[in-house]
């Protein structure tokens, strides 16, 4: 299929890429304001007005994979009008503009369209969200499946590798145990997190199967995030010293941090016939990677092929 990812110099968009590609997929990946890169392309400002639509009718895929958004909760609290802008303005545009081509459209939302009262969530369940960011990622919602051409996919927090190599939570773990810097984690916080090799499954067997509506797109299993960096500490053979057991009232967040915003994703889990994994799994898939990448690059020559 033809496909086109916005936001490809992110983290998300930047993972979905390669593994769109690898699946055979030909794909055309856009950035904003950091690219061009392997990823991502062709530059794209979702907040131009016809931006998105001459941009389908150059590419005219078959299907847009919309990963670009305002994705910052501090910024988007400092800035709702930016907020606005990208992710609700910006998803109408292009979700009319998605249809107008007849292509589909998935669209990636956020678990944090819940309060965090009691999860995990279905999809039945009514979002209440708490924050600029995540009222806005709602909205946003509502506009991509107004077009009637879109699927939305609730994502959970994404861990794994990042095109980067310092933008997932685990690699922020893995940055401060090997600097010897003290890891502060919540541990009245809860996620369903999912790996980015599991979600490049999920958005690929999202081509070939057509869904349409929301649903839900987290990992195997239920953990706070102090949890998640003993899973981080164990697979990565690191001390659990530096690991501090921190409570999230303890801190004044803005905005609030909800307490349990995990998913209950086993409808897609069904719908697409794949078995979610478990944190400690994807892992160590994500450290076996790792560890092959850096004994490669310090072997004479190795570094100038990364
Ligand atoms: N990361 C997570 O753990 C997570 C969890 C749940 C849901 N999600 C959802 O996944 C999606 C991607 O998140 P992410 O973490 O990958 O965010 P990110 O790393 O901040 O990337 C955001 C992307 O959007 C692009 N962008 C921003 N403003 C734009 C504009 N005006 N026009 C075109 N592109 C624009 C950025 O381009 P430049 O960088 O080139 O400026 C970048 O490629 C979002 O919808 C987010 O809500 C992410």
């Amino acid at each position: 299929m033809k496909v086109v990812v916005t936001g490809a110099s992110g983290l998300v968009g930047g993972r979905l890429v390669p593994a769109l590609r690898a699946a055979g997929h030909q794909v055309t990946g856009t950035f904003h304001q950091r690219g061009p890169t392997a990823e991502a392309e062709r530059p794209l400002d979702l907040c131009q007005r016809g931006a998105a639509a001459r941009l389908l009718a150059e590419e005219r895929p078959d299907l847009v994979v919309h990963a670009a958004a305002a994705a910052n909760p501090t910024e988007c609290e400092l800035d709702p009008d930016r907020a606005r802008a990208v992710n609700v303005d910006a998803v109408d545009a292009l979700a009319r503009s998605v249809r107008d081509c007849g292509a589909r459209l998935i669209h990636l939302s956020t678990d944090l369209v819940f309060d965090g009262g009691r999860g995990p969530f279905t999809e039945e369940d009514e979002p209440a969200p708490l924050s600029v960011y995540a009222q806005t990622k709602r909205e946003g919602e509502r506009r991509a499946l107004a077009s009637g051409v879109a699927l939305v996919l609730r994502c959970a927090l994404v861990f794994g590798q990042s095109a980067s190599g310092t933008r997932t939570f685990n690699e922020w773990i893995l940055e401060r145990a090997r600097a010897g810097e003290p890891i502060p984690l919540f541990n009245d916080e809860y996620r369903t997190p999912i790996d980015d090799r599991t979600l490049g499954r999920i958005v690929s067997g999202c081509l070939e199967v057509d869904l349409r509506g929301t649903r839900h797109c987290g990992g195997g299993e239920r953990l706070s995030r102090f949890e998640f960096g003993r899973r981080v500490a164990e697979v990565a053979g690191l001390s659990l010293d530096g690991l501090e057991s921190t409570s999230r009232l303890a801190v004044e967040a803005v905005p609030a941090r909800p307490e349990d915003v995990s998913l209950d994703s086993g409808k897609l889990a069904a719908e697409l016939g794949l078995e979610l994994p478990d944190v400690r799994t994807a892992l160590s898939w994500w450290w076996k990677d790792l560890a092959s990448h850096e004994a490669h690059a310090s072997q004479p020559g190795g570094g100038a092929e990364r």
